[in-house]
């Protein structure tokens, strides 16, 4: 039985000062239950939300690490400083980065290596864009960023792999006003699809352990009936994660 787990994608929304401000209006609510709750907060503030959540069993991850373990490369942070600071777990190939940053499979795959190899979770974001939904090409674009993003990926560290399944057309649509959100439906193709990538990659049993999160305007109102989903086992989530709604969806995914 895999156990659910909802994650908190901060991203760059709040100073050091205003993450523990959120954190401090609602430890004494939040209750984690038999849920895995992870918050990613922005690195100046993970280690500070560490210190004031973890008691709450609620762990911290960051929204990026460098490829290398060391090395000269100016505003970078490697795996060991996230170690050091209580990091065990890392959001890999978020589209906002890919997109918008021109990260690349190749770069992705790097970082999944050195996270597993590390012992930390990977939480590997794929996802279509709003083109590849309407031309029907979507599996095929996530089975690419599967295979590219595990190619020679230690067989022994997969099931430690989480995979989060984010439409690039469903996400921040509460920003821009697109109102697109993916469908039960289809996030149940989607996720249905990603467990048998990985079943035709490295077998059944492993496909059976990895879980498979969805990503993209998740809120209090469309968490259950995505938690519900088969072979969803939890939520990537951004706007409402730094809000007071992440209680309810954290109430709700302990509900299931
Ligand atoms: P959103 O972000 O919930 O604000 O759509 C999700 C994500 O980008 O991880």
């Amino acid at each position: 039985m895999r156990k659910k787990i909802i994650i908190g994608n901060w991203k760059m929304t709040m100073t050091n000062n205003e993450s523990l401000e959120f954190v401090k209006n609602i430890r004494d609510i939040i209750s984690p239950g038999k849920v895995d709750v992870v918050f990613c907060p922005s690195y100046t503030a993970i280690n500070e939300v560490r210190k004031r959540i973890g008691s709450k069993n609620i762990k911290v991850g960051a929204q990026n690490v460098h490829f290398e373990t060391a090395g000269a490369y100016t505003g970078e942070i490697n795996v060991k400083m996230l170690q050091s600071i209580g990091v065990s777990y890392v959001i890999i190939g978020h589209s906002e980065r890919r997109i918008k940053l021109k990260e690349t499979d190749e770069l992705i795959n790097k970082k999944i290596k050195l996270l597993l190899a590390e012992d930390i979770t990977p939480i590997l974001c794929v996802g279509e864009n709003i083109e590849e939904r309407l031309s029907g090409t979507y599996i095929d674009k996530i089975e690419f960023q599967i295979r590219k993003a595990l190619e020679d990926v230690d067989i022994r560290y997969v099931e430690k792999l989480t995979i989060a399944y984010e439409p690039v057309w469903a996400i921040s649509t509460s920003d821009n006003s697109s109102g697109l959100v993916a469908s039960k439906k289809e996030v149940e193709e989607v996720a249905k699809n990603i467990r048998y990538i990985i079943e035709k990659l490295y077998g059944l049993y492993i496909a059976s352990k990895i879980r498979i999160l969805y990503g993209g305007s998740v809120s209090s109102q469309n968490s259950k009936e995505i938690l519900e989903t088969e072979n969803i086992d939890g939520l990537l989530v951004g706007a409402k994660s730094t809000k007071p709604d992440i209680i309810k969806i954290v109430e709700i995914a302990n509900k299931i």
